[in-house]
């Protein structure tokens, strides 16, 4: 983890306010792994204070990085209004990383809306390992879905409005395909609590391992707080999801 400074190279729309910002960082050479997190520190002024936590979605070893992101409030509203040379100040990388495949397994890669970009950096980790995999994307309607990210990927496209692809949510289309899945098959899941849930159930009912990444709300993300912290299966302990996680073996959570 290190705290350092990067230059927007491109900030572009790439669907109804979803947002992929390009960055060069300007020392330093760790490189992130799929399911780590940068916090940015979006503003110098007081308001947004802190620091908001984005997954990285590409990294490469000479410190460029991207994430992909939503305009949800004052913060992401502010990003999205900056162009190339804009400066930024980020920690990072932070949090676990998704495990990689064991040989000879395949992974069914599950993404939904804003999940995206964790999934998108292990799908390009994955096809430069030759591993086999899948990839489902589950959002609203066809307006919500950035095409141009996944011009390197065949994907499903699951929508709740029938606008495009599947049409369901993208635990509906897993349970159409599951008789075709090998038992030697492990989910990795990104997006919404309810489908990283169902993704969860999904997975006990088949016998699959699901590593989930969680969105909780942080408010340090380095392990300082609390302020971010998961219940556990066994209902009384928890994790940091900025430390301990955020992912987890969906198994390790509470879900109720
Ligand atoms: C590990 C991790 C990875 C994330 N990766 C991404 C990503 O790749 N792309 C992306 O768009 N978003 C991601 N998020 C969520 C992102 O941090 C929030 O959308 C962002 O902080 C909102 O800031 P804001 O100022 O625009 O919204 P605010 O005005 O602060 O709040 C608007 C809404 O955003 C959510 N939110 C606010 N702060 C946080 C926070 N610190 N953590 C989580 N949710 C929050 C809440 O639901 C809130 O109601 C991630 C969060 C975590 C914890
Ligand atoms: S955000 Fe402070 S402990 Fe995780």
């Amino acid at each position: 983890m290190r705290q350092f400074s990067a230059r927007i190279l491109s900030n572009e729309q790439l669907c109804q306010s979803m947002y992929q910002v390009r960055l060069q960082g300007t020392s330093g050479t760790e490189t992130g792994k799929p399911g780590q997190f940068l916090t940015v520190r979006i503003t110098q002024s007081v308001v947004p204070l802190l620091r908001r936590p984005f997954a990285l979605s590409h990294n490469e070893p000479e410190d460029r990085f991207s994430f992909i992101y939503q305009v949800r409030g004052a913060g992401t509203d502010l990003l999205s209004t900056f162009g190339r040379g804009t400066e930024l100040d980020i920690i990072g990388p932070l949090g676990i990383p998704f495990p990689l495949p064991a040989p000879g397994e395949f992974s069914l890669l599950v993404a939904g809306g804003i999940g995206l970009g964790p999934i998108l950096f292990l799908a390009d980790t994955l096809r430069h390992r030759g591993c086999e995999f899948s990839f489902v994307f589950g959002c609203r309607s066809a307006a919500f879905f950035p095409e141009a990210v996944f011009e390197n990927h065949d994907t499903v496209v699951c929508t709740d409005d029938g606008s495009s692809g599947f049409s369901g949510n993208v635990v509906e289309y897993l349970e159409s395909v599951s008789g075709e899945l090998s038992l030697k098959t492990r989910i990795y899941c990104c997006g919404p609590e309810p489908m990283l849930k169902g993704c969860h159930q999904f997975a006990g009912r088949h016998g699959f391992l699901c590593h989930v990444s969680v969105e909780q709300v942080m408010a340090c993300g380095v392990g300082a707080c609390m302020g971010c912290a998961v219940r556990l299966a066994d209902t009384v302990s928890y994790a940091r999801a900025c430390r301990e996680g955020p992912v987890f073996d969906s198994r390790e959570l509470a879900w109720d």
